[in-house]
């Protein structure tokens, strides 16, 4: 029986019996290889598939990408720290600038090291030492060291990369990129010129995105684009993962709301609906709103609270109570952060929209 069901048994000559169905065809023959890698790139995610390949590829800091492309022109890239929010074209910045100096070899004259090795003082001292020491046949020139989540190494291991960047100046340059420049130690710091990548302006990754939906065919309305660069928040990454998510979930067409559904994100009108049950209800109905949302839903308070402060923002209210809102919801945010009980804090947040209630009259 199990014989019968190898798929690798040797092929058996077909017995044709009068009236039964037809043979199916024979399984497709197997992918060749170029196949399988047409395959294979194709189903990369949309963050690396749509990574630039070169510095003009760049959407956003034009100026910090004008600057790196003279320096390499002049070939005097110095060492560089770039640091910014997550999402914004660090890693990106650098591979394309690598690409651009170096060509097809560039994989041969860089070394990329990122959070997911092991960066203490050893992988510091011999990995480093090792490709920064040894000469190439057939390619001469600066290498270029990348440390990847340098916020991430050990103070030790820093404290060693100031002598090595010291010593292999002569034939490397070293790039180390982090999100907090102050968790590099003042001295690799004043070691390297600094680069800030600010968040990115909508505006800047609406062309990429608009992009990216025609080369995958995406179907999403003209509503959900302007929601999903909202979301982004100048996160690049996080606007193509969750298109790319949306995409697969929803391919007839990605509206607004399914936007919300695919990231758990609140949906706007629920949490129109909270607020204004918040600021008008008795404080049992309001409780029994907001409960009822975040299970029923599954939202996290957390979201539900930053969703809430913009709407409090954007809302004309009296002065005191506005202010006494705002300071409750901060404090409620950093109670969630410390892991303390949603259900208590649940109930806080509706206390404070009721007692903020009387605050109300005092300012009329
Ligand atoms: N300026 C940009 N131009 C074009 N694409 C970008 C840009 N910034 C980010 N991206 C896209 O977002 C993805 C993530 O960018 P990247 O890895 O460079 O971010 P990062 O700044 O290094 O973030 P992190 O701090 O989390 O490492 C890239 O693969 C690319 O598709
Ligand atoms: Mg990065």
């Amino acid at each position: 029986m199990a014989d019968a069901m190898d798929v690798d048994a040797p092929p058996q000559p077909p017995t044709v019996v009068a009236g039964a169905p037809v043979p199916e065809a024979p399984p497709a023959a197997p992918l060749t290889k170029k196949q399988k890698q047409a395959r294979t790139l194709a189903a990369r995610p949309w963050v690396e598939k749509y990574r630039p390949a070169s510095l003009d590829e760049l959407v956003a800091h034009k100026e910090i990408v004008g600057v790196l492309r003279r320096l390499i022109k002049n070939d005097k890239l110095p060492h560089t720290l770039l640091y910014g929010p997550p999402g914004t074209g660090k890693t990106s910045t650098i591979l394309a600038a690598a690409k651009d100096m170096y060509g097809q070899g560039y994989k041969n004259m860089t070394l990329e090291l990122n959070a997911s090795d092991d960066r203490g003082i050893d992988v510091v001292r011999n990995e480093i030492k090792e490709f920064a020491g040894t000469r190439r046949l057939f390619s001469s020139g600066i290498k270029l060291i990348v440390l990847d989540e340098a916020d991430m190494m050990t103070n030790d291991a820093q404290f060693a990369l100031r002598r090595i960047i010291e010593k292999y100046t002569a034939n490397c340059r070293f790039c180390l990129i982090c999100n907090y420049a102050n968790k590099i130690i003042p001295a690799l710091q004043s070691r390297c010129t600094k680069f800030r990548f600010s968040p990115l302006d909508p505006e800047q990754v609406r062309g990429r995105v608009e992009h990216i939906i025609q080369e995958e065919k995406v179907n999403i309305n003209r509503d959900a684009i302007e929601a999903l660069l909202k979301m982004g928040r100048g996160d690049m990454r996080r606007v193509l993962n969750v298109l790319q998510s949306a995409a697969v979930a929803y391919p007839q067409e990605i509206t607004f709301e399914s936007l919300f559904l695919v990231t758990g994100n609140p949906v706007p009108k629920h949490i129109d609906a909270v607020f204004q049950s918040l600021l008008n209800d008795s404080f049992n109905d309001a409780r029994k709103t907001l409960h009822d949302m975040c299970t029923l839903k599954g939202y996290a308070l957390p979201d539900v609270l930053t969703l809430l402060n913009e709407r409090v923002l954007d809302t004309q209210l009296p002065r005191r109570m506005k202010a006494h809102l705002l300071a409750k919801l901060a404090d409620l945010e950093y109670r969630c952060a410390a892991a303390t009980s949603e259900k208590l804090q649940l109930s806080a947040l509706v206390g404070a929209f009721v007692a903020a209630r009387a605050l109300a009259p005092a300012e009329a």
